[in-house]
């Protein structure tokens, strides 16, 4: 028996029946509160039943978004991730400062080995409850070795917060990215599809295209951990090209098409890298101090 809901015909007039609710807030489809009572009222069998429904009619819904390429990465099963990579960094500097914008449960925040650590979320976590934007102008001179980028997963705010922490960034320093590398269309979607995953990227890869193409910049997505992007500071006020305009309304298809244009590497290689550099930089600091 043929799948009603693949059929082409069925999925337009679906998608045309909710595309006038698309834009609401108070659709049942992401009503907190009407999850919260199927979830208290009704037995496991049927709130999961709940739940494929949900996803299915937000399947329909976003339909013309629906991109069918995916990467088959199990990040799980790369036994490295963005913790290991910002201790690395943390140890090869003499007492770094951290930063991290957007801390939640503290899983990272609390596993980083710097004493001097500030973490900002509006929400929770860290040790400042503020947006990135309010704490990144109001924190005076104050600057940092290692800053990880990892609050709100727009393409917008994360190339404001890139910007911004570029200002505090010591001459020593590197920013770390996260979500840099999206498995799926709906792990890239903005705005976020709850109903279909709580695996949530949003198009924060649109920066790795402006910052590989920055002549002032060293940078590397690392391919553990839905992309660790690291970026090392190599000039004052490095120029980052604006692709907004190019960039504007892609979404996955453009980034599983054009993913060999980014500097993608293994977690060796990307180790590999940051400590050659980190070496590169301790000579430096000794040929200045003698
Ligand atoms: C993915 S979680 C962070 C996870 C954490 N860095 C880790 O590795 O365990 C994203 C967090 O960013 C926070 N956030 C959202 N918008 C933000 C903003 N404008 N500035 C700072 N944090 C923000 C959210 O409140 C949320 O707690």
């Amino acid at each position: 028996m043929t799948d009603p809901l693949a059929a082409g015909e069925r999925i337009r007039v679906v998608t045309s029946t909710f595309e006038r609710v698309r834009y609401r807030e108070e659709l049942v489809l992401r009503s907190p509160r009407l999850r919260a009572l199927v979830e208290d009222l009704a037995p496991p069998v049927l709130f999961r039943g709940y739940l494929r429904i949900q996803s299915r009619v937000a399947q329909q819904i976003w339909a013309r978004d629906i991109y069918d390429k995916h990467f088959d990465i199990d990040w799980y099963k790369i036994n490295f991730n963005r913790i290991a990579v910002i201790n690395l960094l943390c140890a090869g500097q003499q007492s770094p400062a951290y930063l991290e914008i957007g801390c939640r449960d503290n899983d990272c925040f609390d596993a980083i080995i710097a004493k001097d650590k500030i973490g900002v979320d509006p929400e929770r976590g860290g040790t400042h409850r503020l947006t990135s934007d309010k704490f990144l102008s109001e924190c005076g001179d104050k600057t940092f070795d290692v800053i990880f980028i990892d609050g709100l997963h727009t393409y917008e705010q994360v190339r404001r917060d890139i910007v911004n922490s570029l200002e505090h960034i010591s001459t020593r320093g590197w920013i770390v990215l996260h979500d840099m590398f999206p498995r799926n269309w709906f792990e890239a979607h903005v705005p976020h599809i709850p109903e279909i995953s709580n695996d949530w990227s949003g198009d924060v890869w649109k920066v790795g295209f402006e910052l590989a193409r920055s002549p002032d910049l060293d940078f590397r997505i690392l391919k553990i951990d839905r992309g660790v992007g690291v970026l090392r500071v190599t000039k004052k006020n490095p120029d980052i090209p604006d692709l907004l305009s190019e960039l504007r309304g892609k979404q996955f298809r453009y980034f599983y098409e054009n993913v060999r244009h980014l500097p993608v590497l293994d977690y060796e290689c990307g180790r590999a890298w940051i400590e050659s550099c980190l070496r590169e930089r301790s000579k430096v600091v000794e040929a200045t101090s003698n």
